[in-house]
């Protein structure tokens, strides 16, 4: 699945498959300014830490097309800073406006930075990141399959499939691609409360995609894996910091815990897109608090007494000493994660810097 992200040039409206209402109904909502686009990340249409940023790319143009007048450029800065802030954990939100940015700037330098002549680059920028988040995912995936096992039961935590992406998946790239190497793959889902994001999304995506996949409570995991039930877990990240500690979806410790407890390999899958070097630990990762309605309430019926307060912290940190592996397009990065982030993202920006040289050795500039 890669158009549940789909951007119209002529009409210049963003179309997002609207995740709240999977998987009972499969409807878009079209985004027509940064509003919009807002509205969208906070209220989960689209949620997922590459898909947020894919998401946030194409708003950038929405938000360049809203601007007029000799104040575009601060106008535009201002919906730039807005969209950058929509949700605070997952990183790939600041990494994408940044990046279009960075286009902004050079094309300044470059003295095509008008605002006519910014939006070809702009709409040219989002859709390579769309099209350079699925090919990560792939290549994350075909290195991920390999710490799998044929016969493997697989257990993750909430999404990280395609809907969480532009395509194809993090820790269900990692799953697809073991499958693609010819393993018998199974997969448990946590439901993860209170999104429910395992129970609808990722049991949606991976029974449409014919793999076999069971769901069971947040609560059961300790049981599951007490019974030989769970070999691997691979899930998702939001941000990873410059230690390999890394913030996910609520409840993902606890399982990270658990398997270490029972000696069982646990895995984060992540594009280099979600590492945030200039987080040194976890313990300055922001962690999102969403409505308490959330927790209160499924659907219309109340669950809690009225006047009880409620946390709903949306994400948790698990320290790096408890993965085994983090699963990412340049590899899969081993202890101690400071030096292979550092080299894996070193190596990422040397290949874009020669890519960089080589379009503007082609266009003379
Ligand atoms: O609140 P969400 O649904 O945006 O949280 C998503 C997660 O925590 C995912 O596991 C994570 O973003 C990995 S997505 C490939």
């Amino acid at each position: 699945m890669e158009d549940h992200i789909r951007f119209d040039r002529q009409d210049l409206a963003l179309h997002l498959l609207d995740q709240r209402v999977l998987p009972e109904q499969e409807a878009d909502i079209v985004c027509r300014n940064t509003d919009d686009v807002i509205y969208a990340l906070q209220t989960m249409v689209v949620r997922g830490a590459p898909a947020i940023g894919v998401t946030a790319a194409w708003g950038c143009a929405l938000a360049l097309n809203e601007t007029s007048g000799p104040e575009w450029a601060t106008q535009l800065e201002e919906l730039l800073d807005r969209l950058a802030h929509a949700r605070p954990t997952a990183v790939n939100l600041r990494w994408a406006v940044d990046r279009m940015r960075k286009c902004w700037w050079k094309a300044m330098n470059n003295g095509g930075g008008d605002r006519q002549a910014l939006m070809p680059i702009f709409l040219d920028e989002a859709a390579k990141m769309q099209a350079e988040d699925v090919e990560a995912c792939k290549t994350l995936g075909r290195f991920g399959g390999e710490c799998l096992q044929d016969g493997d039961c697989v257990l993750t935590h909430c999404n990280a499939g395609a809907l969480a992406t532009a395509g194809y998946g993090t820790a269900l790239g990692v799953i697809r691609g073991a499958i693609e190497q010819g393993k018998r793959i199974t997969v448990i889902v946590d439901e993860t409360r209170p999104f429910l994001q395992g129970a609808r999304l990722t049991a949606w995506e991976l029974h449409k995609d014919n793999i076999p996949v069971t769901v069971a409570c947040d609560n059961a995991c300790a049981l599951l894996m007490s019974k030989g039930l769970v070999q691997r877990v691979v899930v998702g990240a939001d941000r990873i910091a410059a230690n390999g500690d890394a913030a996910n979806k609520i409840g993902t410790f606890g399982v990270a815990l658990l398997a270490k407890h029972f000696n069982i390999p646990f895995y984060v899958a992540a594009p280099l897109s979600t590492i945030d070097p200039t987080t040194p630990d976890g313990s300055g990762i922001p962690i999102e608090q969403r409505p308490e309605r959330e927790v209160t309430h499924v659907g219309n019926p109340r669950l809690t007494p009225e006047g009880v307060p409620v946390y709903n912290f949306a994400f948790d940190v698990t320290p790096a000493e408890l993965i085994s592996g983090i699963i990412t397009e340049k590899g899969v990065l081993q202890p101690p994660y400071g030096l292979a982030i550092w080299a894996a993202l070193n190596e990422a920006s040397a290949a874009s810097e020669a890519e960089d040289t080589a379009a503007n050795g082609k266009t003379g500039r």
